[in-house]
């Protein structure tokens, strides 16, 4: 994202918890400052003469009990306050996609703490926009590799039993997702404060994989698993990896689908969304430099993607 709106023209200046990534930012003359939103006191100086925010953290595990209202809800609220304090003009958030119900459950803890998070910004008195996604892809993103060396690298492909073979999604490119933030900075109070984005096509879960294996010449031979079995798998991937691509939080959301209705993308936008079988050539590359990345200890959001080209 950050690549991208560089290129578009746009000049960034990142929050950022971690040296690392301070450092990865900086080698490429992108200004980094460190803050957190759980800490308000670490926000008001990386806001100075900040024109628009724009907020893309998010998290997908609790390391602590309490983390996704800590960081999805609270940290949302100390961002609006602080933006506010400091003049800002403009405040543009990514949101999850999710039925009414789905977002009102606790059980559905990640979505229900991102709509408690939305809901913050629909009430504030700033000028803001919620782009609410489906699940996007494109180089260095994490569902899609994650099913790319699955098919690459084991026998069989495990797939949860029942409603996570039902349950619909409508994948994303980046690039696209990039291009409805683009018009979101620039539209101010033109936009609904929420406008749900996603790709052409509707797909389970079974044919997003069965259209990755095509795309990498590969056949999947899927096994049925109970739900009771791939937590269990999840929580061993979880131990063994610091940013695991799929968790618990995440399988809570089997059932739940991940469609527009209406899409934004076209309606509001006036995008074109490309689709998936366009788009994923990047996933024939994807190999050991990816899994070691998810494995290695340290924050590495976006590792794969920093020396590329975007321009
Ligand atoms: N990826 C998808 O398929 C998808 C689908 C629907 C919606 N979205 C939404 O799109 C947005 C971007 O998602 P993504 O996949 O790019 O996420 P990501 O790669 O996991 O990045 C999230 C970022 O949030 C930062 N963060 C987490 N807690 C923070 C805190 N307390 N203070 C400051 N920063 C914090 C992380 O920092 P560290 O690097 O230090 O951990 C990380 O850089 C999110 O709002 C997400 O909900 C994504």
């Amino acid at each position: 994202m950050v690549a991208r709106l560089r290129a578009a023209g746009v000049t960034v200046r990142c929050l950022v918890r971690n040296p690392y990534a301070a450092r990865r930012l900086r080698a490429q003359s992108i200004e980094a400052m460190f803050g957190d939103l759980t800490a308000p006191d670490t926000l008001q100086a990386a806001l100075d003469r900040v024109g628009t925010v724009l907020n893309l953290s998010t998290i997908i595990r609790e390391h602590e009990r309490g983390d996704f209202r800590r960081v999805l809800h609270d940290g949302v609220r100390n961002l609006l306050r602080a933006a506010a304090a400091a003049g800002v003009a403009r405040f543009v958030q990514i949101g999850a996609l999710g039925d009414a119900a789905a977002r009102g459950n606790p059980r559905h803890s990640y979505l229900y703490w991102k709509e408690k998070g939305a809901a913050l910004v629909d009430a504030s008195d700033l000028d803001a926009t919620v782009i609410e996604t489906s699940v996007v892809f494109g180089p260095g993103d994490q569902h899609f590799t994650a099913i790319a060396l699955t098919l690459k690298w084991l026998p069989c492909f495990f797939i949860p039993d029942g409603a996570a073979c039902t349950t619909i999604f409508q994948p994303i490119h980046v690039d696209d997702v990039v291009a409805c933030v683009l018009r979101a900075l620039d539209g101010g109070g033109e936009l609904p404060r929420r406008v749900p984005v996603a790709g052409p096509e509707r797909l389970t879960y079974e044919g997003i994989v069965r259209t990755i294996a095509s795309l990498i010449g590969r056949t999947p031979r899927f096994v049925r698993v109970s739900p009771r079995i791939t937590r269990a798998a999840l929580r061993g991937i979880g131990a063994a990896m610091r940013y695991e691509p799929v968790t618990e939080p995440l399988m809570d959301l089997v059932g739940v689908d991940s469609i527009a209705e209406p899409n934004g993308i076209a309606d509001v936008f006036g995008i074109t969304p490309r689709p998936l079988t366009e788009r994923a050539a990047y996933l024939q590359a994807v190999g050991l430099p990816e899994l070691a990345a998810w494995v290695r200890k340290r924050p590495r959001h976006g590792i794969f993607v920093v020396d590329q080209d975007v321009s």
